[in-house]
C-alpha cells in the first residue's frame, strides 16, 4: 500500500494554530482525497477540530473510509464524522476497545490494534486492516505525532507539504513532526519529487519520497 503525508507548515516548520492555508491548498487536499482511498487522522487533530474529509465537490464520499487514530479512546462524541457520512473507523488498543464501542455506540467500527509501544500502535497493522478492506492508497491527515509515528514505522511513501509565507515565534505550536527523537543519523532524508509555487498566495507545493533506510548524519 502507498502511503502519503499531507500537511501544510508555516516557513518555520509549525502546523498550527489550524485555518493558515489558502483556498488553493484546501482544494490541493481534496484533490488528494480523491486520489486515495482512506485518511487516516490522530484524535489530537479530531478533538482540536472537526474534520469532516470533503471532496472537491464538497461531498463525503459513500465509499471512502475515515480513519481515527487513539491510545486513549477520548474521542468526542459530537464532532461531525460520528453524525454525517458513512461511519468512520476508529483504530484504539485491546485496553480500551470495549468502553470505547460502547461510548461511540455504533456510531464507528472500533477496531482494537497491537501496540509496538507502551502509547504507541502497530501502524503497519493498521495498514494490513486497511489493505483487506480494499485501501492501496492510505492518505495521512496528520497531526505531528502521528505523522511522527507513521515515520517511525516506516510506512511512509511520501510526503506533500505545503509552506505557508508564514512564520511564527511561539514554540507551543506543533510541528510537522512530532517526536522525541531523531528519526535519521540525525537526518531521515527526502527526495524531492516535485514542486510548485503559488505566486498569488506565495505558497510552495512540495512533494517528497522518504528514502527509507537512507539518512544521513
Ligand atoms: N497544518 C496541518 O496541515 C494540520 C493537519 C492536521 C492537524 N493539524 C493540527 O495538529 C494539531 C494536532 O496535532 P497533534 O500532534 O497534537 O495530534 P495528532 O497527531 O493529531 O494526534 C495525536 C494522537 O493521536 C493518537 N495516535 C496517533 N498515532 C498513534 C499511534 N501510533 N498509536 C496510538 N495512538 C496514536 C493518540 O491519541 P490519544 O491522545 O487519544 O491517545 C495521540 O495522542 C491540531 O491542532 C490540528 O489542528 C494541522
Amino acid at each position: 500500500m502507498k502511503t502519503f503525508i499531507i500537511c501544510i507548515q508555516t516557513l518555520c516548520g509549525k502546523i498550527t494554530p489550524a485555518g493558515f492555508g489558502s483556498k488553493e491548498d484546501r482544494r490541493f487536499l481534496e484533490r488528494w482525497r480523491e486520489l486515495t482511498h482512506a485518511t487516516l487522522l490522530g484524535a489530537g487533530s479530531l478533538r482540536a477540530g472537526d474534520p469532516e474529509f470533503r471532496d472537491t465537490s464538497g461531498r463525503i464520499p459513500e465509499k471512502r473510509i475515515r480513519a481515527i487514530i487513539t491510545m486513549s479512546g477520548r474521542l468526542p462524541l459530537e464532532k461531525n464524522i460520528f453524525n454525517r457520512g458513512p461511519s468512520p473507523i476508529v483504530f484504539c488498543g485491546q485496553d480500551v476497545s470495549n468502553s470505547l464501542r460502547r461510548h461511540l455506540g455504533g456510531r464507528a467500527e472500533v477496531v482494537a490494534v497491537r501496540k509496538r509501544e507502551e502509547n504507541e500502535l502497530d501502524l503497519c497493522q493498521v495498514r494490513e486492516i486497511l489493505k483487506d478492506k480494499g485501501v492501496s492508497r492510505l492518505l495521512v491527515e496528520g497531526g505531528g505525532r502521528l505523522n511522527y509515528f507513521c515515520l517511525k514505522q516506516g510506512i511512509v511513501d511520501e510526503m506533500l507539504v505545503t509552506v505557508a509565507p508564514k512564520l511564527l515565534t511561539s514554540n507551543r505550536e506543533t510541528p510537522l513532526v512530532d517526536g522525541e527523537r531523531n528519526l535519521g543519523a540525525p537526518f531521515l532524508d527526502l527526495e524531492l519529487i516535485s514542486c510548485k509555487c503559488h505566486l498569488r498566495t506565495g505558497e510552495l507545493f512540495l512533494r517528497y519520497k522518504v528514502l527509507k533506510g537512507k539518512n544521513s548524519g
